[in-house]
């Protein structure tokens, strides 16, 4: 049985203040729950070290939403893994089509980061998805195939299992459209075989895959339900601290 896991992927959203309002009132209502579902919270850089205190005494974790490839060194405006890892940081987003897309990532810059993470012990929420026209020309399988081969090349078994993969159908990011349970779940089902073909049938029972695009409270319990759906990767809904909460809830 692999533990549900739901992260909040807050995107370029909340300020000091309102980083301190979301949070508190996350944890209030996590309060009186003990959930079992792993719960992440990935705020942009600047609110981390306040994330890092506000959640002590509970049960969230902190992620990133970027980290940069090389150690250290002349890149400004960059942030390193070991940065995040001073911070508290224990999860870092990894290969969003966000930053594929308007930052020009590619697959081979994303298997550095995704090195250069696991490196610093962090754990990569690595994230794959096919384009709108990519599904319209049947392409779904081939390009989440190769953003897999090549986003996890050199990169060990036993590395592996700290990395959680994300199924983010590009389509239904912040389109409103989410992929039906059926959809995301034909896909999950595909990338786990291919964990099974490029590692074996341990890692690929093992590894988390999330969804990601558009899961709100009314959709997210049918898409948790499916076999091979280990959660989600929540970006709108997760800035509304009852509707992340109503998330949590539906992977219980
Ligand atoms: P969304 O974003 O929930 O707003 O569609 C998901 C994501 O980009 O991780």
């Amino acid at each position: 049985m692999r533990q549900k896991f739901v992260a909040g992927n807050w995107k370029m959203h909340k300020d000091k203040s309102e980083t301190i309002e979301l949070i508190s009132s996350l944890k209030n209502k996590l309060s009186n729950f003990s959930v079992i579902t792993e719960v992440a919270i990935c705020p942009p850089f600047t609110s981390l070290e306040l994330a890092s205190e506000l959640i002590k005494n509970s049960t969230l974790k902190l992620g990133a939403q970027n980290v940069h490839s090389e150690p250290e060194g002349a890149y400004t405006g960059e942030i390193s893994a070991k940065m995040l890892k001073s911070f508290g940081v224990e999860y870092v987003i990894i290969g969003h089509s966000e930053r594929r897309t308007y930052f020009n990532e590619s697959n081979e810059f994303i298997n550095k980061k995704i090195k250069r993470a696991i490196e610093f012990d962090l754990r990569p929420i690595f994230c794959v998805g096919e384009t709108l026209n990519e599904r319209e020309a049947g392409k779904t399988f081939s390009v989440v195939e190769e953003q897999l081969i090549l986003g996890l090349q050199g990169i060990s078994e036993s590395d592996l299992l700290k990395i959680v993969i994300a199924y983010e159908p590009v389509w239904a990011i912040g389109t409103g459209k989410t992929a039906t349970p059926l959809q995301a779940q034909e896909v999950h089902f595909f990338i786990r075989e291919k964990i099974k073909s490029i590692y074996d049938t341990k890692s690929s029972e093992k590894i988390k895959i999330l969804y990601g695009g558009s899961v709100k409270p009314e959709n997210a319990r049918d898409l948790f339900l499916q076999p091979d759906i280990d959660g989600g990767l929540i970006g709108g809904a997760c800035l509304n601290p009852d509707s992340f909460f109503k998330i949590i809830l539906s992977a219980e």
